[in-house]
């Protein structure tokens, strides 16, 4: 048997049309979204990054500004940035996109960054809100991810998640996403002892550890739900996931594939938070 494919092209083609329609709404308010991204050296991957979130601002009529300063930019001229964007009232979300170069202080810039402005979510009060279950921005990867799940019709209520990473940026959020909705989660990571035990009793599998087709069928319980947020460039060029997808798709249930799965859902989630961080700046439900 071979599992359902979860499409995040399709999904996220869908959310993208609902964002578009409320972005116009709020326009005829008079209220444009913006969001400004902010850009320092010339990593290569970093750039095309940026690049699709200008196009797909572009394409919502979001409003947006890349700031692009050089690698040798000091710390001070960055926080600069980040303070006046701060204070720009057309800017609703800003992101300064990771990695920073080696003599920034990437802790002290995030810090910087106006809290219902991160749209990254990775300000420490909205990690917080999001541990407390208080109102948050949520980081866009693992936001995606629990929209997909929830879009698989399978009810995550008294499932139990098993989680591979525990990152900040994805397993930690991930994890405390899926037990505010009413999951029993279990986090495994790099030194977690007999990690098949735990993650073949696994109703919904989230994998995001970051080494490519580590997860293969014998990590994997009949029928779960499979998410993978890996991203890994082979020696061949080709991208591949965490999970060893030709092989799991043969066991599993609904299971995403790379690329075209959880990729295109973080952009659109970022869409997302720009849109809410505008909503509540103005006021409109
Ligand atoms: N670099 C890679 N992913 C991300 C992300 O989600 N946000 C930011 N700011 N930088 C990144």
């Amino acid at each position: 048997m071979t599992a359902t494919l979860i499409d995040g092209k399709a999904i996220s083609a869908s959310i993208r049309e609902q964002i578009q329609s409320e972005v116009e709404r709020l326009i005829g308010q008079g209220v444009r979204p913006g969001l400004a991204v902010v850009l320092v050296g010339e990593d290569p991957g970093s750039k095309v990054y940026v690049g699709s979130k200008e196009r797909s601002c572009k394409e919502l009529g979001i409003y947006s500004e890349v700031h692009r300063l050089p690698a040798s930019a000091s710390q001070e001229e960055l926080l600069a940035l980040v303070d006046r964007l701060n204070r720009q009232d057309n800017i609703h979300g800003i992101l300064v996109q990771l990695p920073l170069p080696g003599h920034m202080n990437e802790k002290a810039v995030i810090d910087a960054i106006a809290v219902e402005k991160d749209v990254d979510g990775f300000h420490p009060i909205n990690v917080g809100n999001l541990m407390i279950g208080d109102d948050s921005l949520l980081p866009c990867t693992p936001a995606g991810v629990i929209e997909m799940i929830k879009r698989t019709g399978v009810d995550i209520a008294g499932k139990h998640a098993v989680v591979i990473g525990r990152s900040n940026i994805v397993g930690k959020p991930v994890s405390m996403l899926l037990q505010r909705e009413n999951a029993t989660v279990t986090m495994c990571h790099s030194k977690t002892a007999n990690m098949r035990e735990l993650t073949r009793q696994a109703d919904i599998l989230v994998v995001a550890i970051g080494r490519a087709k580590f997860v293969d069928r014998s990590y994997v319980k009949p029928g779960a739900v499979v998410i993978d947020v890996g991203m890994n460039r082979l020696e061949n060029g080709k991208l591949a996931g965490d999970v060893d997808f030709e092989d799991v798709k043969e066991i599993s249930g609904p299971i995403t594939p790379v690329p075209g799965g959880v990729g295109p859902m973080t952009i659109v989630m970022l869409m997302q938070n720009t849109l809410i961080a505008a909503k509540r700046a103005h006021g409109i439900e």
